[in-house]
């Protein structure tokens, strides 16, 4: 897979309106444009589908995917829990809660067996979203768990619990390939990889596979990559439209047909703590998130 791409063959700036207004008719990844169904009404839910949200660079768009695909899939009547596995917090704050007020999170949950899931899992304030905290608490787990017995699998065994109640668990992962990643990847059955339209992001896409490979070798022989996805996606200029082209060379149908253009909505929705689907449920961002819930449904990825 050859993922590097030297910067002398990017072009930021070139301006390309003519072909933004092709890729409309096309879909950024070169393929046509699909009409994806409906989701299907769900009459019952569980199991849980896990998706872990990875990339070890920071700043793709896993936390904002995490709370808007989350947002959109229990739009569509799905039952969601989002789990903050970040001691940056983001994902908490981006739903309304202060995570350092928190004594009970995702890491006592994975610190101490006595300590119930149930216990740390909050409502929110969005119809069938629930979500598992995290705050700078978790930044010590990956160090105190080293010495753990099956120290790969400790959130798989916490989630297990709750799994019946979920019809999707989305695991927002921090930026690192340690062991808290490594956990994600351990419990979860596919892999959402958020891409920033840039250059240099796609560097760090060759380790990342890799370590998708030895989780699915060693650990976690079922874990599915359901997909790339590329987020901050500018159509008018060459270089967005350049990586994707880079990516579909790379990972052919794995690319999400759905692309995040970049827009400043995201962080004003993250501001006022809402999901970008109530907080300006019309714009394009939100239309984006639930097209790739409907993308997701499609292929197989969510119930
Ligand atoms: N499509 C988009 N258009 C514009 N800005 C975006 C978009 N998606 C995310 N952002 C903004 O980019 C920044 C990084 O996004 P986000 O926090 O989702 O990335 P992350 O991968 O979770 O970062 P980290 O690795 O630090 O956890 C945030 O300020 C967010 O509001
Ligand atoms: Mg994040």
């Amino acid at each position: 897979m050859d993922l590097y791409v030297s910067s002398e063959q990017s072009s930021t700036t070139l301006q390309d309106a003519t072909q933004g207004a092709a890729d409309e008719a096309m879909g950024p990844t070169g393929r046509p444009l699909t009409e994806f169904p409906e989701p299907p009404v769900l009459t019952s839910h569980g199991p849980a589908r896990i998706i872990a949200m990875v990339n070890q660079k920071g700043g793709v768009g896993k936390t904002t995917s995490t709370i808007n695909l989350g947002a959109a899939l229990a739009e569509a009547g799905r039952k969601v829990l989002l789990v903050d596995f970040d001691p940056q917090g983001a994902l908490s704050a981006g739903l309304g809660t202060n995570p350092h007020e928190l004594d009970v999170t995702v890491y006592n949950v994975l610190m101490d067996r006595k300590v119930d899931i149930r216990d740390a899992i909050q409502e929110t304030h969005v119809e069938n979203i629930d979500l598992l905290p995290a705050n700078i608490d978790l930044s010590a787990a990956e160090v105190q768990l080293v010495n753990e017995v099956a120290r790969e699998q400790v959130l798989e065994r916490a989630l297990r619990r709750v799994s019946d109640d979920y019809d999707v668990i989305l695991i927002d992962c921090q930026p690192s390939l340690g062991l808290l990643t490594v956990n994600a990847l351990t419990a979860a059955h596919g892999v959402i990889i958020p891409l920033i339209c840039e250059f240099f992001a796609l560097r760090a896409v060759a380790l990342l596979v890799e370590t998708i490979e030895k989780v699915q070798d060693r650990l976690n022989p079922g874990l599915q990559v359901d997909g790339v996805l590329a987020t901050m996606y500018d159509a008018r200029t060459l270089h967005s439209r350049e990586v994707i082209g880079r990516l579909v060379e790379a990972f052919g149908d794995k690319v999400f047909e759905t692309v995040i253009k970049r827009t400043i909505k995201f962080a004003d929705a993250t501001v006022a703590a809402e999901p970008i689907t109530s907080y300006a449920g019309n714009h394009a961002g939100a239309e984006s998130y639930r097209r790739l819930a409907k993308e997701l449904i499609a292929r197989g990825g969510a119930p």
